[in-house]
């Protein structure tokens, strides 16, 4: 098999925000030829690799990436044409020494992450092997629970309504992704229908999810709630709830917690008793950057009070970086890591952040950027790290059920070997299953959900 580099070739393409970003191809002897696009954040945390923008304000508002796809080109391309594509871990490697800053500034994240995934995917077309196989081997059967984000908020929504950034519906009791993407997607379709209803603007956010003008960040769940039932479908048994408020977006001088749409201020431990209401009221089965970044007592709280009954994602928190999390870990300050390839730059290190994650018992959600492209690297990531779980937005929008659609692919291909992670995707099992049973048989959908 002839997977030798020899050619790495690099432009700037538009994501879904209509802002420029990074594109790889990657040339192989054998005449493979793949290409890889990377995604960017717009509620980024501080600690995440650097992301090189020309700021040239004559392109773009100085958004452009002319100099990370010039890196490309040119000193990355130097160093890795001639090198074999399936030494991933080398190459990465490689590019990290030759970046040789701290947070891949010099070269641009973007600039190596494109790189890295391209090198992947040449690598797993040179081996004939789909890309999930290629990075997980044999044992790679599991599809993921899909988190899908229907109702936007905070800086995804211009902060017009929710001061909590995503809800999203995870349907947990379907038997199969395929089931899972339908049911989310009727879901979808019903919540439409609930805010329309009720006057609401039907307006969708960055991620796909509607963004109406509500007047509470618990008032979405309500809403997502009458949308399930609608759609025929059981809260919390078939499709339960899990938020991401970004809150270090809305966390001001250092203590406080700005719920701009109820007109109030909390500090951690209100803020912290809040989601334990929520908790208590709603089919909440994951939260995530439930508290802010700078606020690592706050995250304490918060996983005391909530870290035996539920999923506690770090994103802002730990930006996909090992070493972050290794402290998060140490000091028990939340019970998973969500998974970003652009917040550390490299495949191999963003493998390695998941693997330090499950070898000490925390779980590892597998997330899009709020700004896209259709790539759909990360589908075949999460099947090929099994971490049970995805979040990558709405089941609307292109560059967002690309990667539903690839998981149906992906379990289509596994044939009969392929299992659906339902309940059992979290690191907490979900507990509110037995609440409603007695609804069970009145739905349309309850035959799959009750012969698992
Ligand atoms: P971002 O948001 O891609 O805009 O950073 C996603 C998230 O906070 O999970
Ligand atoms: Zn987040």
């Amino acid at each position: 098999m002839n997977a030798t580099i020899t050619a790495l070739l690099a432009r700037e393409i538009l994501d879904s925000r209509g802002n420029p970003t990074v594109e790889v191809d990657c040339l192989l002897s054998g005449g493979v030829r793949a290409r890889a696009a990377v995604p960017s954040g717009a509620s980024t945390g501080s600690r995440e690799a650097a992301e090189l923008r020309d700021g040239d304000a004559r392109r773009f508002g100085g958004k452009g990436v002319l100099r990370a796809v010039d890196h490309v080109n040119t000193v990355i391309a130097g160093q890795l044409v001639g090198r074999d594509a399936r030494e991933q871990a080398a190459i990465d490697a490689a590019m990290i020494a030759l970046d040789g800053s701290e947070n891949k500034a010099k070269l641009g994240a973007n600039a190596i992450l494109g790189v890295s995934l391209a090198v992947a995917r040449a690598a797993a077309q040179a081996s004939d092997l789909p890309l999930y196989r290629y990075l997980g081997g044999p044992a790679a059967t599991r599809l993921p629970v899909p988190h899908m984000n229907i109702l936007n908020g905070g800086v995804h929504a211009q902060w017009q309504g929710a001061d909590f950034q995503e809800y999203m519906i995870a349907p947990l009791g379907a038997s199969s992704v395929r089931e899972a993407v339908q049911w989310g997607a009727e879901v979808y379709h019903a919540l439409q229908a609930v805010l329309r209803a009720k006057g609401l603007s039907v307006g969708v956010g960055d991620e796909g999810g509607f963004a109406p003008r509500v007047q509470s960040n618990e008032q979405p769940l309500e809403l997502i709630e009458q949308a399930i039932e609608q759609a025929g479908l059981r809260p919390g048994q078939d499709v339960a709830i899990a938020i991401d408020p970004a809150s270090s977006e809305f966390f001001e001088d250092g203590r406080f917690y700005n719920l701009r749409s109820e007109n109030r201020r909390l500090d951690a431990e209100q803020m912290v008793a809040y989601y334990a209401r929520l908790v208590q009221s709603h089919p909440i089965v994951l939260l995530e950057d439930g508290m802010a970044e700078d606020d690592w007592a706050g995250w304490k709280l918060l996983n005391t009070a909530l870290g035996e009954r539920i999923e506690l994602v770090g994103d802002d928190i730990f930006c996909t970086n090992p070493a972050i999390i290794a402290r998060g870990i140490e000091q028990n300050i939340a019970n998973a890591v969500l998974i970003k390839l652009n917040q550390i730059g490299t495949l191999s290190e963003t493998i390695a952040a998941t693997r330090l994650a499950r070898d000490h018992g925390w779980g590892a959600f597998v997330s899009h950027r709020s700004g896209e492209t259709v790539d759909s690297f990360i589908a075949d990531l999460t099947v090929a790290l099994d971490t049970g779980h995805i979040k990558t937005g709405a089941p609307a929008r292109g560059e967002r059920v690309e990667k539903y659609n690839q998981l149906m692919r992906i379990e289509q291909g596994l044939g009969t070997a392929a299992r659906y992670a339902g309940a059992g995707a979290y690191v907490r099992a979900p507990r509110f299953g037995h609440e409603r049973v007695q609804d069970a048989g009145s739905h349309p959908h309850a035959a799959p959900a009750r012969t698992r």
